[in-house]
């Protein structure tokens, strides 16, 4: 009993012995960490950070800007080396002092776009060597933003800023065009809108469009006759804004003045036809008068676009055997005259031809009056509107099953 008692005792002594050793350590080691982490934390730590942008596509790209604070709270007051304190140096960084923000973003296309934080030599040299232990530096980099300006996708639909989806159009996102349909769900393959036969990939970006007419819907044929002139490249940037297409009878006298209006023409695929060197009467002239009027200016068309007209109408409508033997071309006239030079008005005129057109009209106005231009204008989205397609004189009887023969008289093309 005695013995054991003493052993007990014995111990326990022993294990106290232990704790003191123990308690030691640990006081030492907690001095340590104190002082360790006081040195820490008495280096001021400063951070700068690029300050995120968003923009919409399409507006001017942002001046992007950083700002630094002091993460673990300093005092301004505190002195990063003689006569400077960290309060100046928040203050100078703030003000964009001591290095650069870098980025290259297409604000036409919706993305993030890192923004690059680029230090000065000599502040970099100065926290390496000089402020060494003085005070703690990093930064955060960021990012500009360019959102899409319609809006935002939603799993397969497009949301636009309103909160409606996109219906039934077309979208550009990070620069490939899509197409929604009449539920708001992208479109996959092959489909025919409004006038263009679109391909679609299995991820909904646009792989081709072409022109396509459907020969069962109503089209119409704008030409337009005397020019080319001042006004001409006006009516050809409406047509083109709306993917629209026509056909001039120009005068081979009026050509030379005018090459950028044809190759214009060309490049947006109107028709370039033959309206006579200078508007004369083909009926008053001779056979070789005819054919001077006539491959003059097709030689005149040929120098701007590498190749002749392929319609010809004759001045006033008016022609004989021997024009049509000359012509060579196929005649092409008109089945509404919307008498242009007369009525002098846009909205006149508009009106007129609004009342008055019909699938496969050949419709003739006068592209060097302002009014006529004007007027053609307002048509060309009004027609389509409407349902027309608007298409040049040949590609009208194309669809409409004609084969258009040299000589031969055509003023409309209505269906059989
Ligand atoms: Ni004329």
């Amino acid at each position: 009993m005695k013995l054991q008692k003493s052993a007990g005792l014995k111990f326990r002594r022993e294990h106290k012995k232990k704790q003191k050793y123990v308690m030691a350590a640990a006081g030492v080691l907690a001095v340590l960490c104190l002082f360790a982490g006081l040195k820490m934390t008495s280096v001021p730590k400063v951070l700068l950070k690029v300050n995120p942008v968003t923009i919409l596509q399409d507006e001017e790209l942002p001046k992007v800007k950083a700002s630094a604070v002091c993460v673990n709270k300093k005092k301004p007051k505190k002195k990063i080396e003689k006569g400077y304190t960290l309060g100046q140096f928040l203050e100078e960084l703030n003000a964009g002092k001591g290095y650069k923000l870098k980025y290259k973003a297409d604000n036409t296309k919706e993305g993030t776009y890192p923004v690059q934080i680029v230090m000065d030599k000599a502040l970099e040299k100065k926290l390496s060597q000089k402020w060494r232990g003085k005070v703690k530096f990093s930064v955060e980099e960021g990012v500009v933003t360019v959102r899409n300006k319609y809006g935002t996708w939603d799993g397969s639909k497009f949301k636009k800023l309103d909160g409606t989806y996109v219906v039934s159009d077309f979208i550009v996102s990070k620069g490939e065009e899509y197409f929604f349909d009449e539920n708001g769900e992208m479109c996959t393959g092959e489909r025919i809108i409004a006038d263009q036969k679109c391909v679609f990939g299995k991820d909904g970006k646009l792989i081709s469009r072409e022109r396509y007419l459907n020969p069962d819907m109503p089209m119409v044929a704008l030409t337009f006759d005397d020019g080319p002139g001042k006004y001409t490249e006006t009516l050809l940037q409406a047509l083109e804004k709306h993917d629209a297409r026509a056909t001039f009878l120009m005068l081979g006298s009026r050509v030379g003045q005018y090459p950028n209006a044809l190759k214009k023409m060309e490049e947006i695929g109107c028709e370039l036809g033959n309206h006579s060197w200078d508007h004369a009467n083909l009926v008053k002239l001779d056979e070789t008068g005819i054919r001077a009027e006539i491959e003059q200016t097709n030689q005149a068309i040929e120098a701007v676009v590498g190749h002749g007209a392929s319609i010809v109408r004759p001045p006033y409508g008016s022609f004989n055997a021997t024009v049509r033997g000359v012509a060579g071309l196929p005649i092409v006239l008109w089945s509404v005259d919307t008498l242009d030079w007369k009525r002098k008005d846009a909205a006149q005129i508009t009106e007129y031809v609004m009342n008055t057109v019909s699938d496969g009209d050949i419709i003739l106005m006068h592209d060097i009056h302002d009014f006529s231009v004007n007027s053609a204008i307002e048509l060309i989205p009004k027609l389509k509107e409407k349902g027309f397609q608007l298409v040049t004189v040949s590609e009208m009887a194309k669809a409409r099953g004609v084969t258009l023969k040299p000589g031969v008289k055509y003023f409309r093309f209505y269906k059989e």
